[in-house]
């Protein structure tokens, strides 16, 4: 009796579970929403929109915008907006003011198959409302001039919704390379989509001055136009193999005789794209970063630096002269002017990487230096930035800085951006201190940093809240921003493709706890054709399930799963890049001798995803080693000094020898810049192909039994790359070489067997 009591509640559990299971995929097919919503709950039915269809404002016109910003989609529809309703109107769509909802974003939005009513307290939350109705509404309700539909349809839902964070940002770097005003409304309307409030704009930067100041016309006349640089010359050979990475021909121009690039925005260009922003809800924080970061601005103004010099130095270009009245005049003259631009409370000082050297060396440093009592340079930045501070807040205004001004002191007033991560501690002492932190680590939120498939989930799962706070300092943490770093992003594609779509993870993790992420990809996969509407050059999915160099004994197989049932993978053997036109591979394509396989996934309207290439060849079993004594672990050795490539380092007697067990960078080894030698023997269990997964940064270079399995050399953020090597059970040699340049520390390597899931490698496989 008992039993079957158990076996039946065993399968009452299974089929519940599985029921809830497939509920829930049903849910996030009926509501694709992202951000998901604080609280969604499903109702059963659906509402109807034809152009008959009210729309009500219900008591008073504060909400007559976003009443505006919602007819957009049903003039899209119908060819005409819907008509102003009176209240009490039948089968309507209500806007209605709720002084109950507390959260200044926060709005409410319940759709029966009689009414839809979108309440909030505030014009934000209304907006944020209309943004979730509109991921509700089906993708041609995006498309001006759409074929003119004759009803649409919502799902019934009661949503009650509101951020989890107030800072929800993006950041674009408009000096490395420049941004038309056009490219920066859709930027704007892609944010407003996943309701982003925060438009972080890098005005300025040593490659080029984008904002007109009208007391230094100079600044743009000329800071804004540069002879191509090294950056440009590196996307130039990248674009042979890859159009997105051409410089873009609208930002050329010819002058006096000379090729030139960039260009600026006027102040009245930029208060138009402020205007537009707010009608989005989003504030444009303005960044014109000093005392660093400045030599656009010295090369015009030379009396801006200590010595009236500019250039680069080791690391960072020359600073402008905290010490000279001038100066400060020069900084205060430009941020006035900044200020009547950009009306948003924050204002965005840089502060990163100064070349403080340069300050010591200063006659005028050394003088104020004494006569303030400043302990040393670091104290010498922290005075420019709290003298600036006060300048801001005398204008109303809140001054934003990158973390690095927090080393020689700041007042508890200033916001803080979080961005090195290998200082863990800045964003907690900083928010132990009272200041509020923004956090932008590198990693994962530069999204400059090449993408690939760890990227969705690394931002996915990101903890915005650093270990070690409590809850009331946690508090200080207002939110999280991406930043967009553009030296190798020279196209609007190109930044497309590197924010999106990993920008959408982001924004679910600032606005909601609801931390589900294979919800969050089904729900993903439903947006992809809206952003085609909406003309994103997003990164199409990654393919998946095989390595990049591969080896085979007899033969081998290709197969690869569609992560998008409406794409098409495409491939050549013949060393060419494939094109739409290249062959399907819709069945297993069999490899028997050594061969270069370059595939790539196609979206229906002929967008190109990442091209894979995979190399195959041919390999015996290598033979295991006969080594007689041996012991656990691995020897790592370590070369304190930067390379630029792991064959850099030399064989000479190291800096510092260990034993690991494992690969990761030794926190015992971790200096500015390193390289690490590791040694010894694999010990593995049976005879296989071996395939090997390396992710580092920087650069990493394995060889297991004398072979090259996986060259991921070179100076770069965390990547993997991976590839296959054939052994015969037992031991063989293990060299590992790494490089770090500074800044990532990232090492990783596992392992697959005959085509299993990657996992850790035993430690007891290692041995010396
Ligand atoms: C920075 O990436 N230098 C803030």
């Amino acid at each position: 009796m008992k039993i079957h009591f158990k076996a039946t509640c065993l399968i009452f559990l299974i089929l519940s579970a599985s029921a809830l299971k497939s509920a829930a995929q049903q849910a996030d097919n009926r509501y694709p929403i992202i951000p998901y919503p604080t609280s969604l709950t499903p109702e059963a039915g659906n509402f109807t929109i034809t152009p008959v269809t009210t729309i009500v404002l219900h008591g008073n016109r504060l909400f007559k915008n976003e009443a505006a910003a919602l007819n957009g989609f049903f003039i899209n529809s119908f060819g005409k907006p819907l008509n102003k309703g009176l209240t009490g109107s039948k089968h309507a769509i209500v806007l209605k003011y709720d002084e109950r909802i507390k959260a200044d974003e926060g709005y409410k939005l319940v759709i029966t198959p009689q009414w839809v009513t979108l309440s909030a307290r505030t014009t934000t939350g209304m907006f944020m409302a209309v943004q979730t109705i509109r991921q509700l509404l089906p993708v041609q309700a995006e498309k001006p001039n759409a074929i003119q539909l004759k009803k649409l349809t919502l799902p019934a839902v009661t949503i009650n919704d509101e951020p989890a964070y107030a800072w929800r940002g993006m950041h674009l770097d408009v000096s490395r390379h420049f941004f038309s005003i056009a490219y920066l409304k859709k930027f704007i309307d892609v944010m407003a989509l996943y309701k982003f409030n925060k438009f972080h704009l890098h005005l300025t930067d040593d490659q080029g001055w984008r904002i007109e100041i009208k007391k230094y016309p100079k600044l743009t006349e000329n800071g804004a136009w540069r002879t191509f640089n090294n950056q440009d010359s590196a996307c130039m050979k990248r674009a042979v193999d890859n159009p997105d990475f051409t410089i873009d021909p609208e930002h050329i121009i010819q002058k006096d005789g000379k090729t030139l690039y960039g260009g600026f925005y006027t102040q009245a260009e930029m208060k138009a794209l402020v205007a537009y922003a707010a009608t989005k809800h989003i504030d444009i924080i303005p960044e014109i970063d000093m005392p660093g970061h400045m030599m656009a601005a010295i090369n015009q103004y030379p009396y801006l630096s200590c010595d009236g010099k500019s250039g680069f130095g080791t690391l960072f270009s020359t600073p402008i002269c905290p010490c000279l009245p001038s100066t400060f005049q020069f900084a205060q003259d430009v941020y006035s002017e900044i200020m009547d631009i950009f009306p948003s409370k924050y204002i965005h000082i840089g502060g990163d990487e100064v070349d403080r050297s340069l300050w010591a060396k200063s006659d005028e440093c050394k003088a104020l230096m004494q006569r303030e009592g400043l302990k040393n340079t670091a104290e010498l930045q922290s005075y420019f930035i709290n003298n600036m501070e006060k300048f801001f807040n005398s204008k109303g205004r809140k001054l934003i800085g990158w973390d690095e001004v927090l080393e020689g002191g700041i007042s508890k007033t200033a916001i803080v951006m979080y961005w090195r991560s290998w200082v863990p501690k800045a964003p907690v002492e900083a928010a132990r201190n009272g200041n509020k932190v923004i956090m932008t680590p590198g990693n994962p939120l530069y999204f400059d940093a090449f993408p690939d498939k760890n990227s969705i989930p690394n931002v996915y799962n990101f903890n915005i809240i650093p270990a070690g706070l409590t809850d009331a300092e946690a508090k200080n943490i207002i939110g999280a921003q991406a930043n967009i770093w553009t030296e190798n992003i020279p196209s609007e594609k190109r930044a497309d493709y590197m924010y999106m779509p990993r920008m959408t993870a982001l924004a679910e993790v600032l606005w909601t706890h609801h931390q589900d992420y294979n919800s969050y990809l089904k729900r993903l996969s439903l947006h992809y054709n809206r952003l085609d509407v909406l003309n994103v050059h997003y990164r199409l999915p990654d393919l998946s399930g095989f390595v990049a160099s591969n080896v085979f004994t007899d033969q081998d197989t290709l197969s690869i799963k569609k992560p998008l049932d409406d794409l098409t993978i495409r491939y050549t053997t013949n060393g060419t890049l494939p094109n739409v036109s290249s062959t399907v591979l819709d069945r297993p394509l069999v490899i028997n001798k050594p061969l270069l396989v370059r595939v790539a996934a196609f979206r229906p309207g002929g967008s190109m995803g990442d091209v894979y290439d995979l190399s195959y060849q041919k390999q015996s079993l290598a033979e295991p080693e006969m080594v007689n004594t041996i012991s656990n672990g691995l020897i790592c050795k370590e070369y304190k000094a930067y390379f630029k490539q792991t064959t850099a380092m030399p064989d000479t007697k190291p800096d510092v020898t260990i034993k690991v067990n494992d690969i990761v960078v030794p926190k015992e080894l971790e200096a500015p810049s390193f390289g690490l030698k590791y040694r010894g023997y694999i010990d593995v269990p049976t005879d296989g192909i071996y395939s090997f997964y390396l992710t580092c940064d920087d650069g990493g270079v394995l060889k297991i039994a004398n072979r090259l399995v996986v060259d991921n050399d070179g100076n770069h953020s965390a990547i993997e790359k991976n590839g296959q090597v054939a052994l015969k059970k037992g031991l063989h040699n293990f060299v590992l070489d790494f490089i770090e340049g500074g800044g990532g520390y990232t090492l990783k390597l596992k392992y697959s067997l005959n085509g299993s899931e990657p996992r850790e490698i035993p430690a007891q496989w290692f041995k010396n």
